[in-house]
């Protein structure tokens, strides 16, 4: 269900235009947490907006905790206005589905635009389990992030794409992920991002029998299962069924869900 904690906030960076990266304190939290597990966050003390903000953990250091978000419309608006200091109210961790780190010989990690942000814990916790080759996709060059910090893990190989070309490689990082694994076979593919990335990406694994794990990031309304607003239609069972991407994810097999 998560824990309620009030978190001061220890470290508030742009990273760039739009994006922001906080550091907060969150022992808690952060004790229970798992890659690919989010946060349900109270944007302002005011109750309105009413409903709380879901955002992925990023980073998982000691007591810290650190994500990172996009200003998109009043939530996250408001989320960049608090200073460092402050507490915020955060509920966390959440999702029952988190990406399942284990041993592996070759996987492959590709991310689409915020969608990269939960597989920095991922990819660090992989460290010594498996050869890391990771894809990492932006629209275009203003929107590239945290290339440094995922090159700093240590990786197999590292690919940066721009959907225009006007950073490294052009094009879509799935080409790219494509290409690589017609030479050296991967055991599991990890994906987050934009649904037509993660729609192709499932499609690929299904279609080349590789395992597959995507995390979901939905339009969320209360994030603990209580307001039907992130269905998806999960085909493991029997009968075909909905069920709530804040309570069985937002990680799910790739063959587990239709998308
Ligand atoms: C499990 C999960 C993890 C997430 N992790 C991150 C993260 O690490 N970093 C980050 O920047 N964002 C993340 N998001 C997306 C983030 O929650 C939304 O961008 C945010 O809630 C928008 O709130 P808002 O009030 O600013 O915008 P709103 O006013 O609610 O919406 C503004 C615009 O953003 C679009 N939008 C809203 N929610 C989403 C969504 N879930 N996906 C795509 N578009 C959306 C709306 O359609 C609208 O066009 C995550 C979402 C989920 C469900
Ligand atoms: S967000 Fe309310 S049920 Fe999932």
């Amino acid at each position: 269900m998560g824990i309620k904690v009030k978190c001061e906030l220890i470290k508030k960076e742009k990273i760039i235009e739009g994006i922001y990266k906080f550091s907060v304190k969150a022992p808690e939290i952060a004790k229970e947490a798992k890659p690919g597990q989010f946060l349900e966050i109270k944007v302002s003390e005011t109750g309105e907006p009413f409903l709380r903000r879901p955002i992925s953990i990023f980073n998982i250091d000691g007591e810290i905790l650190e994500f990172i978000f996009q200003v998109k419309g009043r939530g996250t608006e408001l989320l960049a206005k608090f200073e460092e200091g402050e507490k915020i109210d955060i509920i966390g961790p959440l999702g029952f589905g988190s990406f399942k780190v284990q041993e592996y010989k070759n996987v492959a990690i590709i991310g689409g635009g915020i969608g990269i942000y939960p597989l920095y814990e991922l990819t660090k916790e992989l460290k010594g389990k498996a050869n890391l080759n990771v894809y990492l996709g932006f629209r275009d060059k203003s929107l590239v992030t945290c290339e440094k910090e995922f090159e700093a893990i240590g990786l197999n190989k590292l690919v940066v794409t721009t959907d225009d070309g006007s950073y490294k490689e052009k094009g879509f990082a799935i080409d790219f992920m494509k290409k690589d694994i017609e030479v050296h076979k991967v055991d599991m593919i990890f994906a987050c991002g934009p649904l037509p990335m993660l729609k192709a990406v499932r499609q690929y694994a299904l279609e080349n029998n590789i395992p597959c794990q995507i995390s979901l990031e939905e339009r969320m309304g209360c994030g603990i299962g209580a307001c039907l607003g992130c269905a998806v239609k999960v085909i493991s069972g029997a009968e075909p069924r909905y069920g709530h991407v804040c309570k069985e994810g937002p990680v799910f097999n790739a063959q587990d869900v239709e998308i």
